[in-house]
This record gives structure tokens, sequence and C-alpha cells, in this order.
């Protein structure tokens, strides 16, 4: 075999390949062989392609956030009593559980009482403002202003470590996102 005919045969492989793979996908798509429910974790891979794009896609993002203003303790306190009727059912709090309905999302709005520790400020202002597709964390640019949204992430900023007796003294009352209990 020449070299022509040789590269040419390696292009028409992989011409092969990318259509057999659409194929495979095209029915993963329309068979509903992929189980959505969400009583059902996801594969191993796909867990981690979500994850890591949410984390990357996130971090990348939240350079352009715009600069952060400095954190006063009025904007932290105030921030507080809006993470107690916006987020604690979700996130929970220190000494207070998220609601029980949020057990059956998947994924698991995490404790932020740990996981905030991973996310640099700016990046939870992006995170809040603009939500996360496919896992239920819902967008709060549309609803709220900028200078509120920062106040929500200086609080969440102080989470790690914070005590119940500190976090129960902060002014706010717990939604727990549904009506009538
Ligand atoms: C309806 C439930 C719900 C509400 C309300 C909610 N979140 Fe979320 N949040 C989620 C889910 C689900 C995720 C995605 C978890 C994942 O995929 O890792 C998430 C992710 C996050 C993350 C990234 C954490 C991580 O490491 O995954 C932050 C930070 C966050 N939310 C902050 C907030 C704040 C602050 C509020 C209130 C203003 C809020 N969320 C309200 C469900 C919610």
């Amino acid at each position: 075999m020449d070299r022509k005919s040789f590269s040419a045969g390696v292009g028409l492989g992989i011409v092969g390949f990318i259509l057999v793979l659409l194929v495979v996908v095209l029915a993963i798509v329309y068979s509903g062989a992929y189980n959505i429910a969400a009583t059902v974790d996801h594969t191993p891979f796909v867990r981690w392609a979500f994850s890591t794009t949410m984390h990357n896609s996130a971090r990348d993002r939240a350079v352009s956030a715009g600069a952060q203003p400095e954190f006063s303790q009025s904007m932290v306190e105030r921030g507080a009593a809006e993470y107690k009727s916006m987020c604690q059912h979700c996130h929970a709090g220190p000494g207070a559980e998220r609601s029980a309905w949020a057990e059956g999302m998947l994924p698991q709005p995490p404790h932020l009482i740990e996981a905030a520790s991973e996310w640099e400020p700016n990046e939870i202002f992006w995170l809040v403002k603009h939500g996360v597709k496919m896992t239920g964390m819902p967008a709060f640019g549309p609803t709220h202003d900028d200078d509120t949204l920062w106040s929500i992430a200086a609080f969440v900023q102080q989470l790690p470590g914070m005590t119940a007796q500190r976090y129960a003294a902060y002014e706010g009352e717990a939604s727990n996102g549904s009506h009538g209990d």
C-alpha cells in the first residue's frame, strides 16, 4: 500500500468511527435507555463529566463576575437573612437541616457548611447569580440585584466552621420552601 492510499484508509476509518459513535448516541437518546429517574444515581462516568464540567465552567466564568466589593459585617448580616429564607431548605446550615424533600434531589444540594470552602467568593456570587443547569440550583440573578447576591456570597464564605449558636443568632426566618408545614 502506498502512502496516499494508506492515509485515505485512515481517513475513512475515522469517518466510520464517528458515524458509529453518532448512531450509538442517537440510539441512547431516542430509545430512552438512560434512566433519568432522580432515585437512581448517574453512571460514574456521567457523574464525573457533569461535576467536572460544572466546577470548571463556574470557575472560568466567575473571573468575569466583576470586582468583589469589600465585605462588611452588615453585608454578612443581610446575607444571613437571605440565606435562611432562600438557601437553607436546600443547603442546610449550622445546626439546621435541609428540608426533607431536598433529600430526593439528584444531584443532592451539598451542605455548604463544608462545600463552601471549595469556592472563592466571586465563584459563589457567580453560581448564585446564574444557577446550574440540570441540577435544580436556581439562578437568583433574574430576581435579585448584585448587592443582594454579594451579601449572600459574603455570608456563605463564612459558613465553614460557623457554630449553630452563631447561625441561630443571625436574624432571619427559615423557610422550608413549601407552604403549610
Ligand atoms: C432547590 C434547591 C436549591 C436552592 C433553593 C439553592 N440551591 Fe444551591 N445548589 C443546589 C444544587 C442541586 C446544587 C448542585 C450540586 C452539585 O451538582 O454539586 C447547588 C450548588 C450550589 C453551590 C455549589 C456547591 C458545590 O460545591 O456543588 C453553591 C455555592 C450554592 N449552590 C449556593 C446556593 C445559595 C447561596 C443559595 C441561596 C441563595 C442556593 N444555593 C439555593 C440546590 C439549591
